[in-house]
């Protein structure tokens, strides 16, 4: 059992991490987070009564609110997944992602190395850029292609610059597209399936055969920790999905499983700059012991359940804010 800052713990992955990890490992949680629009307390409404399971709210640029969040939680390790998460929102805004992912992260890496803590860095593949055949390896350069992979390579490095310069003991687990419960509904997969049920317009950009690499978030989880647990100070981890899937496959099994029209798909204009396939290879971190459980199949299956069934969660969502940003992005409304 340990204790943990967990920065970003109200989001997606960040809370399928904190609930693993009070409930799996006994381990006590003290969440920071600021509650962005991706950021909820719902996502952790099970853990709420839980003592193990603190909720502070604060913004990791913030060196104060870090100062009173390590002397709250008395940390062994703190975890970093707070950040801007959207690719199409970084090219509208890139602001908060510099915010976030460069001088948050600063902050977080100041205050690991006064109090002498462990860090874990949650990254992604997009760091490498596009790949049309293979796949990354950790040694693999960094070529990223938005501003939200530009500035998460920014923190990536200053990441490993504390490792060299301080021997502040961090690593970086960086992972593939990740899908499953309580993922904010702009990104690809809650996104389609909210709009199927809705019978709303299904908006594939450009051709629909960009591939992505699927891995559930438990499973992502599962990879934090594990190196959270066994990972070699000054390393990277790649902990990418079993399987790989083009856009317009996964949009296609998402209306047989809400039983919707195939006439609902539209192909609208591409993405800027869009990244054509994203591939981990994750021999590194399977080395140490994990594997994913999940296969994309039975888990998309399980996670379209888990949106029909959990209204209470998306509701709230699709009729606030996140209808001016549909309408902004997409030039439609949502019905
Ligand atoms: P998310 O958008 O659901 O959650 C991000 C969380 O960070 C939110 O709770 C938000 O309120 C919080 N946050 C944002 N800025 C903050 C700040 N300045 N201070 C404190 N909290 C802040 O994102 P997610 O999908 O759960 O992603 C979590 C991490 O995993 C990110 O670092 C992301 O880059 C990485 N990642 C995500 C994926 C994916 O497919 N979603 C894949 C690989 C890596
Ligand atoms: P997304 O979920 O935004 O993740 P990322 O850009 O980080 O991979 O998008 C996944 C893929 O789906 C990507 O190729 C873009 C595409 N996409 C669409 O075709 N339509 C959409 O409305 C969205 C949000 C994404």
């Amino acid at each position: 059992m340990s204790k943990l800052l967990v920065c970003g713990g109200a989001g997606f992955i960040g809370s399928t991490f904190a609930r693993q990890r009070v409930r799996e490992h006994g381990d006590e949680v003290t969440v920071l987070d600021k509650l962005t629009y991706a950021g909820r307390e719902e996502n952790l409404r099970d853990l709420a009564e839980d003592p193990r399971l603190r909720f502070l709210r604060g913004a990791i640029e913030d060196r104060e609110a870090v100062d009173a969040a390590i002397a709250a939680a008395a940390p062994e390790a703190i975890v970093n997944f707070a950040a801007e998460t959207h690719v199409d929102r970084s090219i509208a805004e890139p602001d908060a992602f510099v915010t976030t992912h460069a001088l948050g992260t600063y902050v977080l890496l100041e205050a690991a190395r006064e109090h002498g803590l462990r860090y874990v860095q949650v990254s992604t593949d997009e760091v490498y850029g596009s790949i049309e055949q293979g796949t990354f390896t950790e040694e693999s350069p960094l070529r990223p292609s938005s501003p939200y992979s530009a500035t998460k390579c920014a923190a990536d490095l200053l990441v490993q610059s504390y490792f060299h310069t301080y021997g502040l003991p961090a690593v970086i687990v960086r992972g593939s597209n990740n899908y499953g419960p309580y993922q904010y509904p702009e990104k690809l997969i809650p996104l389609m399936i909210l709009n199927a049920l809705h019978g709303d317009r299904l908006p594939v950009y450009g051709d629909g055969m960009q591939v992505r690499n699927w891995i559930h978030s438990t499973d992502f989880a599962r990879a934090i920790g594990h190196v959270l647990q066994h990972g070699a100070a000054g390393e990277v981890y790649n902990a990418g999905g079993p399987d790989e899937e083009a856009n317009i496959f996964v949009v296609r099994r998402i209306i047989e499983l809400t039983g919707a029209s195939q006439e609902l798909i539209e192909h609208v204009a591409d993405r800027p700059g869009h990244d054509r396939r994203y591939s981990l290879s994750s021999e590194k971190v399977r080395a140490l012991g994990w594997s994913p459980q999940v296969r994309f199949e039975e888990g998309l299956e399980q996670t379209v359940a888990w949106y029909r069934d959990n209204g209470w969660w998306w509701q709230p969502i699709r009729s606030g804010d996140y209808r001016s940003y549909y309408e902004r992005q997409y030039g439609r409304a949502l019905g």
